[in-house]
């Protein structure tokens, strides 16, 4: 059943955080399916705007409509990831995205609250619902490359002040994090004080943790054993989720740990298994790594388990 994220958020808000999770072809909609079937958690499709474009956006579209019909108990919302204003209307048009995100958070605030207003006008008039962004996170994100030393943290002030004058329904809000596989390379972490400020603010209002991806060094080390060369990759402690949560975060986005599942599994494969060429081998594997990879990161998120009480809510 696909439901809006402010649903989802309706729910969650305060007790767990839904877990948003970007996915790019068929092997990954199995996994994701079954991980959160398996957990019995409600959970976030998230397509951006480069999975809409790596095959056509209308294939990974089927692919979800298809998981509809086989995976009939699951409940989640399909949703835009870094929207431009093009997409957004795009995919407001479609009618098959419950949610968009609007991310105008590198232009100028006046910019970005007028970009982010128009967004929401449209997608309200068809039941969407909208997050943007407010602040810059670390790192690289798509074709917006931002220093991390200028990282500009969500000011706690003008985050109330653009989610009254935008009507957005959740803010990504940057607290640290960064995209990717190299988050930290000091002593820095999650600025629990600056999303303490925030939720003063906007007490009640779902707030959204991009670059949550916890790059396990497990994870890292298998990578490098079979032949990669991630030096000094380092992610979110998933444990400070917990921390989170009570402080308003709603929506954790993570992608880059799915890609480093899928990384491992076909290093390992093809390193362990030299003679074989069939891409079903490790699809399969790769399938099942990504399912319990979903329920993990589920139960850490306190979504495992809920979608039983999901379902009775949306009765
Ligand atoms: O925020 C970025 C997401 O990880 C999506 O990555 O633009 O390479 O699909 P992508
Ligand atoms: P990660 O790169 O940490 O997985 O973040 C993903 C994200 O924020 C997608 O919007
Ligand atoms: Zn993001």
């Amino acid at each position: 059943m696909i439901v809006t994220t402010k649903k989802l958020f309706e729910l969650a808000y305060g007790h767990y955080a839904v877990g948003a999770y970007n996915i790019n072809n068929l092997e990954q909609a199995m996994g994701l399916f079954r991980g959160n079937l398996d957990s019995e958690a409600p959970f976030i499709i998230q397509i951006s705007r480069g999975a809409r474009k790596y095959t056509d956006k209308r294939m990974l579209e089927g692919v979800i409509r298809a998981a509809e019909e086989v995976f009939p108990e699951a409940v989640y919302a399909v949703h835009l990831d870094h929207g431009d204003l093009d997409a957004c209307l795009d995919c407001i048009s479609s009618g098959f995205y419950s949610s968009v995100m609007i991310d105008a958070s590198h232009e100028p605030f006046e910019d970005n609250v007028r970009i982010t207003k128009r967004v929401v006008d449209a997608a309200h008039a068809e039941g969407i619902v909208v997050e943007a962004e407010l602040g810059q996170l670390g790192g690289v994100e798509e074709d917006v490359a931002v220093d991390e030393a200028a990282a500009n943290l969500t000011d706690p002030e003008q985050a109330a002040d653009f989610v009254e004058r935008t009507g957005c329904d959740s803010l990504a809000v940057a607290i640290g994090t960064s995209h990717g596989a190299y988050k930290f390379s000091g002593k820095q972490g999650l600025r629990f004080d600056v999303l303490a400020e925030i939720q003063k603010k906007l007490s009640g209002f779902p707030l959204v943790m991009h670059g949550s991806s916890s790059v396990p060094p497990e994870e890292v080390e298998r990578i490098n054993a079979a032949g990669g060369r991630l030096a000094g990759a380092r992610g979110v402690n998933e444990d400070e989720f917990a921390r989170a949560v009570p402080l308003g975060v709603t929506k954790v986005n993570i992608d880059t740990d799915g890609r480093l599942v899928w990384c491992r599994v076909h290093r390992e494969y093809f390193r362990d298994q030299p003679d074989k060429f069939d891409l079903r081998g490790p699809g399969e594997i790769f399938m099942k790594a990504y399912a319990d990879f979903i329920a993990h990161k589920n139960e850490k998120l306190g979504s495992a388990g809920r979608l039983a009480e999901v379902r009775a809510a949306l009765r």
